[in-house]
């Protein structure tokens, strides 16, 4: 599994070009991306600024010398290579396995061509086996955890070290065990609409392309939007 992960983070790192703002995903698919944006940025002299989405993957760019700029000080990214938890056939996808979904999906907004680098296994004919992550404010968090269980969507905070996971936003994680997301675009818009949620790890139809390396080979899945 490594090995593909591998794979398809080099393979994401040809659509970087001199002079792009570059988004940096996190998890370990995009760290192999990562790694070799930093490799071309040493040995080929690769100009680029990269953006990150996560503290994880600040430091990992700081230590391989990328250059960095904070996502205000840019208008646009011109690419960001991401990993993903679940696919589905129609570009939606569940993100935040690694709870860095507000920053992901604040710089996958801006984002001209957004990609995915995935293994095989991360494609589903529906969304849901994962548990889906959804970033809360800390105050209210217990009230919005009993509303989910209210509504039979099976909520767990996510756990850290010490305690409740908190976020590089300074937020908890609540993870909804749903099965099976038949409608994930109704059910990101009741999440966007609910008050204490900060950000879910639904991304519908945002993706541009989905670099899938699997036992046979790679794939470019090419939205169409
Ligand atoms: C981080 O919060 C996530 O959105 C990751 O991008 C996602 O969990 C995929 O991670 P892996 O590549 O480690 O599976």
């Amino acid at each position: 599994m490594e090995a593909l992960k591998k794979i398809a983070g080099i393979k994401a790192a040809e659509y970087v070009s001199d002079g792009m703002i570059v988004g940096l995903g996190t998890g370990s698919t995009a760290y192999y991306f990562v790694e070799e944006l930093g490799r071309r940025v040493q040995e080929e002299g690769l100009s680029i600024v990269g953006v990150t989405t996560s503290s994880r993957t600040s430091e990992q760019a700081k230590r391989l010398g990328i250059p960095l700029k904070s996502i205000d000080q840019v208008d646009f990214v011109d690419v960001t290579v991401d990993g993903a938890d679940e696919v589905d056939r129609n570009f939606n996808g569940i993100k935040g396995g690694g709870a860095a979904l507000l920053m992901e999906k604040i710089v996958a907004t801006p984002t001209k061509d957004y990609i995915w680098v995935v293994d095989e296994s991360k494609l589903v004919e529906t969304l849901g086996a994962f548990k889906l992550p959804v970033e809360v404010v800390q105050y209210g968090a217990e009230q919005l955890f009993r509303r989910f269980e209210r509504a039979g969507y099976k909520p767990s905070f996510r756990q850290g070290e010490a305690g409740r996971y908190v976020t590089d936003m300074q937020n908890f994680i609540i993870d909804l065990d749903l099965g099976q997301i038949p409608d994930p675009v109704a059910l990101g818009d009741q999440l966007d609409r609910t008050v204490g949620v900060v950000e879910h790890g639904l991304f519908n139809g945002m993706v541009n392309r989905v670099i899938v390396a699997g036992q046979d080979g790679l794939r470019i899945l090419e939205a169409k939007h």
